[in-house]
């Protein structure tokens, strides 16, 4: 899933994960949004992009076009 939140640009990465009635569920610090981990749907109308991955002798795999960062948020960029 991207880390950016697709309301307001939040650091979904930093976001809470709780578990309802069977879905993993992640909740932006932001403004609370929630996004189901594995299909990126909001209880809003807003949709996260999400990303296959795969696990593999200990290594975690995530299918995406273009290189990723691995850089934390800019402190300018919190809130
Ligand atoms: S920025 Fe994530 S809910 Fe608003």
């Amino acid at each position: 899933m991207d880390a950016r939140c697709a309301h307001s640009g939040g650091p979904l990465c930093e976001g809470d994960i709780e578990e309802a009635d069977g879905v993993l569920q992640v909740f932006c610090p932001w403004h609370d949004y929630d996004f189901d981990l594995r299909t990126g749907k909001s209880g809003t109308s807003l949709q996260q992009k999400v990303y296959e991955v795969k696990l593999e002798d200990g290594n975690v795999y995530v299918k995406h076009g273009s290189c990723l960062s691995l850089q934390p948020f800019p402190a300018d960029q919190k809130s």
